[in-house]
């Protein structure tokens, strides 16, 4: 991978400004990335992107897109307007709408990547047959991941447990980013198949998305910089 920037994704889970910037004052943008997702944006709104930009950071904008194409090529385009660095969407919007998305990105000089969610973690086979789907869950996350790339996203959140899987299948330039990570030191939480974050990258991650082991942690920069170091140069 060519990037040389920070793999570590710090997702700010916060419903507002003062308590998120609390936090991120506190982190080194050479160590973190940090990811905004639907709460802290629906709570505060879209300064918080050019708050945290001005601090340093890239920023990687979790709204998960789903919705008509015409919609979602709006959306990703307003995303890439605030210039954040990544944003997703959700593969079962279908190939149309993602490349519908891919398309709104080519008048941008500056293009986010562009990022698939394949199936939710926190959906079963049994959440899956309710919606009609009569699959098992790792069935449908490897045919949707390929028709992300077939659709021209640039990658797909998974698990760190399937990223090497999902290299072999996709190839070593297809991105992977993989929430549910712990270090061996941290409490799980709500998270199940968690995964250390040197495990991860040695599994093929491209990035690592790491919430509560940082922004509930006694000491966040401390705890921010040694997940940096442990996965620096794997
Ligand atoms: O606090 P924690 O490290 O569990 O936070 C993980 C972050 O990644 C949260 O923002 C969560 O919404 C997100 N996420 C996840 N599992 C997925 C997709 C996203 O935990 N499958």
């Amino acid at each position: 991978m060519s990037d040389t920037g920070p793999r570590l994704l710090v997702a700010l889970d916060y419903q507002n400004t003062e308590q998120c910037l609390n936090l991120v004052q506190q982190l080194n943008p050479a160590d973190c990335r940090l990811k905004i997702g639907k709460e802290l944006f629906t709570a505060v709104g879209p300064s918080i992107v050019e708050s945290v930009q001005k601090l340093g950071f890239d920023v990687f904008l979790d709204l998960k897109f789903h919705d008509i194409p015409n919609t979602v090529a709006g959306a990703v385009s307003s995303a890439a307007g605030l210039g954040v660095w990544m944003t997703n969407v959700h593969a079962l919007g279908g190939e149309r709408m993602m490349v519908a998305a891919r398309e709104a990105l080519a008048a941008f000089q500056q293009k986010p990547l562009l990022i698939a969610v394949t199936v939710l973690t926190s959906m079963d086979a049994s959440d899956l047959a309710g919606i009609g789907i009569q699959e098992q869950p790792e069935q449908v996350v490897t045919r949707l991941a390929s028709l992300a790339k077939q659709s021209g996203m640039d990658g797909i959140v998974c698990s760190a447990v399937e990223a090497a899987q999902m290299k072999s299948i996709q190839g070593a330039e297809f991105l992977t980013i993989t929430p549910g990570i712990r270090p061996a030191s941290a409490a799980q939480g709500d998270q199940r198949r968690v995964v250390t974050p040197e495990q991860a990258m040695q599994n093929g991650s491209d990035y690592i998305v790491v919430g509560r082991p940082i922004t509930q942690a006694e000491n966040p920069a401390e705890a921010c910089a040694a997940i940096a170091a442990s996965i620096q140069g794997l």
